[in-house]
């Protein structure tokens, strides 16, 4: 049987690189797949990647990387997910679950306690689904010519760890936001 065949279950892979070429290839090349463009922000790629293939097409993503950050006055380290992105005509069928999920996974391996992520506000109930939790403090975050900016979307986290809880306070991220 084809892989191409609808009964094939997805499965979540990991993806030795992911370039503009595989983004357009799951979003198209719209001028803003993502919806964030009036945010007006510059972004850092992701160092680690997972997709998912349907066929020979690429139609899922997650991005994570290692980004220092502050939390109040404790100077640690957590997990960026990003590039969130699922191709139109596959949405809703749970394959965003299936790879932010598959992401989580590697992400408890990687060291930091707790994952973050941006997102825009109509987005903040579907992560909640997959378990994240809104983050109401303000997110300090670089931008070049060394700017700082208090980021405009939403800011989601979600713990890697048994029994961690997300600490109160300001965070600053010391770096680009991902
Ligand atoms: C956002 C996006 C990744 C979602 O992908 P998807 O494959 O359609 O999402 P899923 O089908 O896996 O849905 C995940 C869960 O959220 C739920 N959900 C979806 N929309 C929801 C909403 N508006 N409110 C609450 N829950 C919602 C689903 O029911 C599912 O929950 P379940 O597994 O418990 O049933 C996709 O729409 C996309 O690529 N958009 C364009 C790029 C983008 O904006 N990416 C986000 C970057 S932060």
């Amino acid at each position: 049987m084809s892989e191409n065949s609808s009964s094939v279950a997805p499965r979540v892979v990991r993806l030795t690189r992911y370039t503009k070429t595989d983004q357009d290839e799951i979003l198209g090349e719209g001028d803003d797949p993502f919806g964030v463009a009036a945010a007006r922000l510059t972004w850092l790629p992701k160092k680690e990647h997972f997709g998912i293939r349907h066929g020979d097409r690429l139609v899922a993503h997650a991005g994570l990387l290692r980004l220092p950050v502050a939390i109040g006055d404790t100077r640690t380290e957590v997990v960026g997910a990003g590039g969130v992105a699922v191709a139109p005509d596959m949405q809703g069928r749970g394959l965003a679950r299936l790879v932010v999920t598959a992401a989580l996974e590697h992400a408890r391996t990687m060291g930091p306690r707790y994952a973050l992520l941006f997102c825009r506000p109509p987005l903040v109930p579907l992560y909640q689904r997959l378990g994240w939790h809104p983050l109401d403090e303000q997110v300090i975050v670089e931008q070049p010519e060394n700017r700082l900016v208090a980021m405009p979307l939403r800011t989601m986290v979600t713990p890697l760890r048994d029994n961690v809880n997300w600490p109160s306070g300001q965070v600053r991220l010391y770096s680009l936001p991902m």
